[in-house]
């Protein structure tokens, strides 16, 4: 199993453009499925979920190719609509793959999704929805079968703006009947960049970034369909933190700052010097971080759950004590017993983890417990004295596009050991 060996302490300097964002392609690539033709993304990141959604496609009947960042999804000859166990657990997003199955083929079977261990991750607000449009579900020995009687559009209220529910509805309606109107949805700026690419297949959705979604359905789609994703504000996020604990000074281009301004926020309170200009942020590292207000997660455009353990790491290192209370997911400190090997100094109680500054991190050998808490480690071995290694990198692998890579060209000593 591949491991990352860090001498940390060297600063960061540079520049660095953001790749196409984790939570865009996945759920553009599943609805590629809905316009039974070809489709051509742009900007798609290298990732592990990348492939274990490709994987899903080519099961299905698409064809799929994918070289020098684009991926062409051909879904004319899809004839399938089930998607086996060992793919349904390689990530928690292949959930998504359900509304689309249903809208093209009126049929769908799958498992439960697997994923990062967060705590308890149902999906009872995507199954409640899809039937409330018409579907028939069963649930039975950890399998759904689901069967399409007339789907009709109408008024779903989501209890929470759960980002994947929303994106199932918004895909499973577009073969609806009639108009559905999705109330409390998630405003990520990955649901808006779904709905860019829905309008341009043909499909009549309006709304996304507010509260309320609305979709027309029934509207012939167009093929080919093409388009290029959005950049990955966390990884944006994840190299800026980066350099707050390492120090030094970097730009991260071709990206969307006001996608994270909750984080560049947050880093600029700990002392940071930030400029944001255009399509870029570029952050230069104060000599002592210093605490900063209670970090509470929230849903778009609150401070975002996937950011906490990065984050969390650059403070681990900063004068004073901060208070973060996650409130999205149940079980996201997995990542804080780790820290600790390193000579943090972090209580967690429940949902709140409190984060009392030390003079430096020492380098140790720990282990990815999670896709953000992995990254929450390699941003604590840059700013360590010494060197640590880095294990379980599976996990990140899963949402960073070769993170030595991207760190090793701003300066940081930082390989892969197969
Ligand atoms: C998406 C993101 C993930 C991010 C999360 C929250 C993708 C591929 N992943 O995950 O990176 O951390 O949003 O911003 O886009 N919930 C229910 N029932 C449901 C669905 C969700 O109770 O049926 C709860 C979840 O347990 C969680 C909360 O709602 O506590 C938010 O989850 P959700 O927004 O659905 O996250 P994901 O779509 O899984």
């Amino acid at each position: 199993m591949s491991r990352l060996i860090v001498n940390g302490g060297n600063p960061l300097n540079g520049s660095i453009r953001a790749n196409g964002a984790k939570n865009s392609i996945l759920p553009i690539l599943a609805a590629t499925i809905i316009n039974g033709g070809e489709n051509i993304i742009h900007n798609c990141p290298d990732l592990k979920d990348v492939h274990s959604a490709i994987a899903i496609l080519r099961h299905l009947g698409c064809r799929v190719e994918y070289s020098g960042g684009t991926i062409v999804v051909d879904s004319a000859g899809m004839d399938r609509w089930d998607i086996p166990d060992d793919l349904m657990r390689e990530m928690r997003s292949s959930v998504i793959f359900l509304g689309p199955i249903l809208a093209r083929c009126g049929k769908a079977r799958m498992t439960y999704p697997g994923g990062c261990e967060l705590g308890p991750r149902p999906i009872d607000l995507h199954l409640d929805a899809l039937s409330k449009l018409g579907v028939h579900i069963q649930e039975e020995g950890g399998e759904i079968t689901c069967e399409c009687g007339p789907l009709q559009g109408r008024q779903i209220n989501l209890s929470l703006p759960s980002v994947g529910a929303t994106e199932n509805i918004m895909l499973c309606a577009t073969a609806c009947q009639g108009t559905t109107r999705i109330v409390n949805a998630a405003r990520e700026p990955e649901i808006w960049d779904l709905q860019q690419f829905l309008q341009k297949a043909g499909a009549q959705v309006q709304g996304a970034g507010q509260h309320d979604i609305t979709i027309q359905g029934g509207v012939p789609t167009r093929q080919p369909t093409e388009h290029s994703v959005i950049p990955d504000r966390i990884e944006s996020a994840t190299y800026l933190c980066a350099c707050a604990a390492a120090g030094g000074e970097i730009c991260v281009q071709q990206t969307i700052p006001a996608h994270f301004a909750a984080v560049t926020e947050l880093l600029a309170e700990s002392g940071c010097q930030i400029q944001v200009g255009g399509q870029e942020v570029r952050l230069r590292a104060p000599g002592r971080l210093h605490s900063v207000r209670p970090v509470r997660t929230m849903p778009y455009p609150g401070f975002p759950t996937d950011a906490q353990s990065p984050l969390m790491a650059t403070l681990c290192l900063a004068q004073g004590t901060t208070m973060f209370s996650e409130n999205i997911f149940e079980s996201r400190y997995r990542h804080c017993a780790e820290l600790c090997r390193m000579g943090a100094d972090i209580r967690v109680e429940g949902r709140v983890a409190l984060v009392t500054g030390v003079d430096h991190l020492t380098g140790a050998s720990v282990k990815a417990t999670d896709l953000r808490g992995g990254a929450a480690m390699v941003v604590a071995a840059l700013a360590a004295q010494s060197a640590s290694e880095i294990t379980q990198i599976d996990h990140i692998d899963r949402g960073y596009d070769h993170i030595e890579r991207a760190f090793a060209a701003l300066g940081a000593d930082i390989k892969r050991q197969a």
